[in-house]
């Protein structure tokens, strides 16, 4: 059977991409996080590759700490970018398919329609810079990649916006969200399935691709559909990016244009509030 290595098992991507592995058996999943495999650490991602020749490598590893990367510089820069170096340099010498995943952070926000994949990139904070640093080592060591950037994760794993919106509506009776900052939510789920339907082609197509959960929304309007499916009595209220600062700057607009994911790889994408409704499921089930 052919390996398929995927990094960050412990993340949300990771742990949603074991949930769903079983439904593809033809393939052995080797799931690792930095107590496995350490991917800053070259010469073990080469030893690692070396010694299972996986044929597919999933990179769901990453430093998503937005805030924290602005000070946090070198161990950001390591584990985003040149852990991706390492894992590129591995695909390309064992002729391992390279699958990365990036994110909208690498734009400036200032565009007024969806991004499309070659539209030129401006970061504008450190994390953003990182994970576009990440895109360019993979493309340079590693021309077959394929890279897939993503928006606004969130899981039943791990912590994310819709987790902290729960908590916070329990504890407070009201929340302050900014609503000039309009994106799409992506469900960890949906692109796990999305990058193991890839992985698993026969024909892949190297490049850049868009993936999130259809639908353009602000934080505030995230946080109003979720407060519509809890019991909570908790008021959202919308306020301007200028009344919550934060460490890092983030985008005003990243929506996405996603045709390209569509058309070269057949998929189809889920509405936001579906997805939500469906991670609502599954919190409840507690599966
Ligand atoms: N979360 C979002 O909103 C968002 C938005 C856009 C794009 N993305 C991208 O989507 C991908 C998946 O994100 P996610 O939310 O699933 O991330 P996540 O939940 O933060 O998971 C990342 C995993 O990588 C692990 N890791 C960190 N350093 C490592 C190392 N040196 N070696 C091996 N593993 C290491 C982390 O371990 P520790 O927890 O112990 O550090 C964690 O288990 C990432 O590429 C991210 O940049 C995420």
């Amino acid at each position: 059977m052919q390996n398929i290595l995927v990094t960050g098992k412990n993340g949300q991507l990771g742990n949603e991409i074991q949930v769903l592995a079983s439904a593809y058996p033809h393939y052995n999943f080797l799931y690792t996080d930095i107590a496995e495999l350490d991917i800053t650490n070259k010469q073990l991602v080469s030893d690692f590759f070396n010694e299972h020749k996986p044929v597919t490598c999933i990179n769901a590893a990453a430093y998503t700490a937005v805030d924290k990367a602005e000070t946090e510089r070198e161990l950001a820069f390591k584990v985003n970018a040149e852990a991706v170096k390492n894992l590129a340099q591995a695909c390309k010498k064992c002729t391992t398919q390279f699958i990365h995943v990036s994110t909208d952070y690498v734009f400036n926000g200032l565009a007024t329609s969806p991004y499309k994949e070659d539209d030129p990139t401006d970061p504008v904070n450190y994390y953003g810079y990182t994970k576009l640093k990440s895109e360019e080592f993979a493309i340079a060591e590693c021309p077959s990649s394929i890279i897939i950037r993503t928006s606004w994760v969130y899981s039943t794993f791990g912590n994310n916006f819709v987790k902290t919106m729960l908590r916070l509506m329990t504890e407070r009776k009201s929340v302050s969200v900014v609503n000039d900052q309009v994106g799409s939510p992506t469900y960890a789920a949906d692109l796990a399935q999305a990058i193991l339907q890839i992985a698993t082609l026969k024909q892949k197509t190297e490049g850049i691709y868009h993936y999130s959960n259809n639908g353009e929304i602000s934080w505030f309007d995230f946080a109003t559909a979720i407060k519509e499916t809890s019991p909570s009595s908790c008021v959202v209220n919308p306020i301007p990016t200028s009344a919550y600062p934060t460490p890092a700057k983030r985008p005003a607009y990243s929506g996405f244009n996603k045709e390209k994911i569509q058309e070269t790889f057949q998929l189809s994408i889920a509405d936001w509030k579906v997805s939500l409704q469906n991670f609502f499921e599954r919190l409840k089930a507690n599966v």
